[in-house]
Parts: C-alpha cells; sequence; structure tokens
C-alpha cells in the first residue's frame, strides 16, 4: 500500500530530501516532473546521498563517486545496489510504496542514526 509522504510542492526541483515514514527514512528526488524514492543511505560507506550530485534519474555519492539509478537503484559504476521504492505523485501527494521489492538490499537496523535533514511523517 503506498504511504503519502509529502505534498509535492513542498520539494524543490533537482533537489532531495529525507522523510521518515512508518519507521523507515526515505530520500525523495523531485527532478521537476517525476518523483524517485531510495534509501538515503549509500551501500558503499554509508554517505547522506541526499547530499549528492543528481543526473537526470541517477545519483552520485559525494563521498566516493559511486553512481546509481534511481529507477532501480543498480550501480551505474560498480556492483552494489541502492534501495528504491516505487513513488509517484498522485493529487499533489508524493506517494511512496515502501514494500521490499525481491532483490532488493533490506534497510538495515540502526543504520539511519546520522540522518540530519529529517521531516517527521505519521
Ligand atoms: S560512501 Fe558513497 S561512494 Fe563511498
Amino acid at each position: 500500500m503506498a504511504e503519502s509522504v509529502c505534498d509535492v510542492s513542498s520539494l524543490k526541483e533537482g533537489q532531495a530530501r529525507v522523510y521518515r515514514v512508518n519507521g523507515k527514512h526515505v530520500a525523495i528526488y523531485f527532478d521537476g516532473e517525476d518523483v524517485f524514492a531510495f534509501s538515503p543511505h549509500c551501500p558503499h560507506a554509508r554517505a547522506n546521498l541526499t547530499k549528492g550530485t543528481f543526473q537526470k534519474d541517477a545519483v552520485r555519492c559525494h563521498w566516493h563517486g559511486w553512481r546509481f539509478s534511481l529507477q532501480d537503484g543498480k550501480g551505474l559504476n560498480n556492483d552494489a545496489e541502492l534501495k528504491t521504492y516505487p513513488a509517484s505523485i498522485r493529487d499533489g501527494e508524493v506517494m511512496v510504496e515502501l514494500v521490499e521489492p525481491e532483490g532488493q538490499p533490506k534497510q538495515e537496523e540502526g543504520e539511519d542514526s546520522f540522518m540530519p535533514e529529517i521531516k517527521w511523517k505519521n
């Protein structure tokens, strides 16, 4: 079931923000047209990916340059995989399905401890 995360008007084009939804931290990136939801933790060494560089539907980690597709989480210059979630805009609200898709890495317990830009929801 999709969860309402925020109003799309609260997002800035070209930037990502972190929200806590049902106990999980989820980063939402808005490219001006579509939204992408993913774990804010880089699979390499857990840098905050919302501080990375976004290009279309990909993010480049600002620590060591690993790049990931925001469509499916696949590493673009590495073999790691970023956790992603299905996201859409419905009636001006960003909706995210927090299911754990088959084959995607699970968000580890305790890995959310460092996130500095969190807006609480629910
Ligand atoms: S922590 Fe992201 S590439 Fe190293």
